[in-house]
């Protein structure tokens, strides 16, 4: 495993602690920091693949900003469904998490 550069700690900051970033390889990473805790999941929601998104008002979750997905930032799971799609079996929505870890000015995802 290898740890990757991938955003300054300034950026983050500067963009409201939350930011979904295109690494240029296929995979856009939504990323926030939450009480201390930074947390990396797949920014391209599972529904209709918009880009994720706002954090909830507890700090735990995603939320997509077209149907109002809601996905837990610890595990990816979605626990809430969008709301054109209430049927929605959600266990199959879940978005994949990434490791990331602050080395000096960066944010470093693991590869
Ligand atoms: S695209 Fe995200 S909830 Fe529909």
């Amino acid at each position: 495993m290898t740890w990757r550069k991938i955003l300054g700690i300034k950026a983050l900051e500067n963009s409201g602690n939350h930011v979904s970033i295109n690494l240029g390889d296929g995979k856009v990473v939504f990323i926030t920091k939450q009480n201390g805790k930074l947390y990396g999941i797949n920014g391209i929601c599972s529904h209709l693949k918009c880009i994720l998104g706002n954090v909830s008002e507890d700090g735990k979750h995603v939320i997509c900003p077209c149907h109002n997905a809601k996905f837990e930032l610890d595990t990816g799971k979605m626990v809430e469904p969008p709301f054109i799609a209430p049927q929605t079996p959600m266990e199959k929505y879940t978005l994949e998490t990434y490791n990331l870890r602050e080395e000096g000015n960066f944010i470093e995802i693991e590869e």
